[in-house]
């Protein structure tokens, strides 16, 4: 049995939504393992339309197990609301085929009010977060003060730990002149919403451990460029987004991880602030934003975009240990007379073949480019390697030489069928 983590080797939207979507058809156990409802994608099923945010993608389909891991935040009232307008489109979520672990950390009002505080007063040093309260849930994680599932089952425990998080989070209040929160109120409303959540919690290492001879798939959110401590630094999400997340994230042991597929763009995308070496502020940027549909599922903000970048991938397949990548979105360069990969930087006068650790330096990167001749003609909807265009076939080849791992698959459009696979994760 082969157990599957799905990890971006970007800064997300590499278009994990599909190809999830055709892993988790073959698999049985469905895992989110970190983030939270900052994460989103939309899948097309029988013309039937789903915006997923913090429900695994197995949720869409019949008998399949979705789990929702300890490393996972959770806010209980997004949660709630996902699971109802699912449930409105003839989906059925029950006890029996959604379980969330009792230790993931809880989303409260506070976090989004505080995430939008901080953002509002960071001026030019925003990090363009989605807002949700994502990063100050993760913070009170690792203080040791969060709220989490769990807890929700008893009035006393939330007493207790509510006035812990309140003495923390109403002291920062009081000094930015913030309404002070009542700990009753919050309370309460955790109280109101603990049916709907309690239902589905327990301790997701056991139930882990009941499914050794089931295929597991780990649906990563975000990318690697996002992750706290790989990527691009503070401009990135408060969770570890790489493969080896999956692990801690849902409380198996790093043995069941068998193949990691990293879902790489044929160019590269970001939203929200931070560096971006390869970005084209140009009207082939703008094309590629225009074809690519490239505005976030979560925010609906517009995606910056530019030319593949072989030297951050390149780096994601080794922080993420990525077996195989499945490339996505190979259309949207169909037109182009030239396509660019990155393939050094320039910083300071002297070539360097990696992404620094400053972000001053990160900031100041010149990316080298390969230059590859365009194909200009349609790749769309392309099912077999051979199938390809010459022009297109050089450059898959290149991206797999540069970045040194091969590629798996290849989407040549958003319909499920358009894929050219490879090598599939599952079976090999
Ligand atoms: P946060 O995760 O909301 O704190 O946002 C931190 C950074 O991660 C911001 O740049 C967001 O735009 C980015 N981010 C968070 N989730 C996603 C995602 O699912 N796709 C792409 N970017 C994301």
């Amino acid at each position: 049995m082969k157990n599957v983590v799905v990890t971006g080797s970007q800064w997300g939207d590499e278009g994990k939504g599909k190809i999830v979507d055709w892993l988790s058809s073959e698999a049985d156990i469905i895992v989110r393992f970190q983030g939270g409802h900052n994460a989103g994608h939309t899948l097309v099923i029988d013309d039937k339309v789903f915006k997923l945010h913090l429900l695994p993608s197995g949720i869409i389909r019949k008998n399949k197990i979705s789990i929702i891991g300890n490393g996972v935040v959770i806010d209980p009232w997004a949660l709630s609301n996902e699971i109802d307008e699912l449930r409105s489109k003839g989906i059925e979520i029950t006890e029996n085929n959604l379980f969330i672990s009792d230790t993931a950390n809880l989303i409260l009002p506070i976090h989004k009010e505080m995430d939008e505080i901080r953002e509002d007063q960071a001026g030019k040093s925003k990090i363009g977060t989605t807002r949700r309260g994502i990063g100050p849930a993760y913070e009170d994680k690792v203080g040791r003060r969060g709220i989490r599932v769990g807890d929700l089952a008893s009035e006393s425990a939330l007493n207790q730990k509510l006035e812990k998080i309140l003495l923390h989070h109403n002291s920062i209040r009081k000094g930015l002149e913030k309404k002070i929160y009542n700990k009753d109120q919050i309370k309460k409303e955790l109280l109101d919403i603990a049916p709907k959540i309690l239902k589905y919690s327990m301790p997701i290492w056991k139930k882990l451990d009941e499914f050794k001879s089931k295929k597991i798939l780990f649906e990563g959110a975000q990318g690697v460029l996002l992750d706290v401590d790989h990527g691009t630094y503070p401009f990135v999400t408060s969770s570890n987004t790489v493969s080896a997340a999956a692990a801690i994230g849902s409380g198996c042991g790093a043995n069941r991880i068998d193949y990691v597929l990293g879902i790489t763009k044929a160019y590269t995308t970001r939203v929200g602030e931070g560096p971006f070496p390869t970005e084209l502020k140009d009207s082939i940027g703008a094309k590629i934003g225009d074809k690519g549909k490239e505005f976030g599922t979560t925010t609906s903000r517009k995606r910056r975009c530019g030319w593949l970048d072989g030297i951050l991938v390149r780096q994601s397949v080794k922080i993420s240990g990525i077996n195989g990548i499945a490339l996505t979105k190979l259309d949207v360069l169909d037109e182009l007379e030239e396509i660019k990969m990155c393939v050094s930087y320039e910083l300071k006068g002297k070539k360097i073949d990696y992404l620094p650790s400053s972000i001053e330096e990160q900031l100041n990167l010149k990316p080298i480019y390969k230059s590859f001749e365009g194909w200009k003609c349609s790749t769309k909807g392309i099912k077999k390697f051979n199938d390809l265009p010459d022009k297109a076939k050089i450059y898959i080849k290149d991206i797999e030489k540069f970045v040194e791992t091969k590629i798996s698959c290849i989407s040549t459009s958003p319909e499920r069928k358009d894929t050219i696979l490879i090598e599939d994760p599952f079976n090999i």
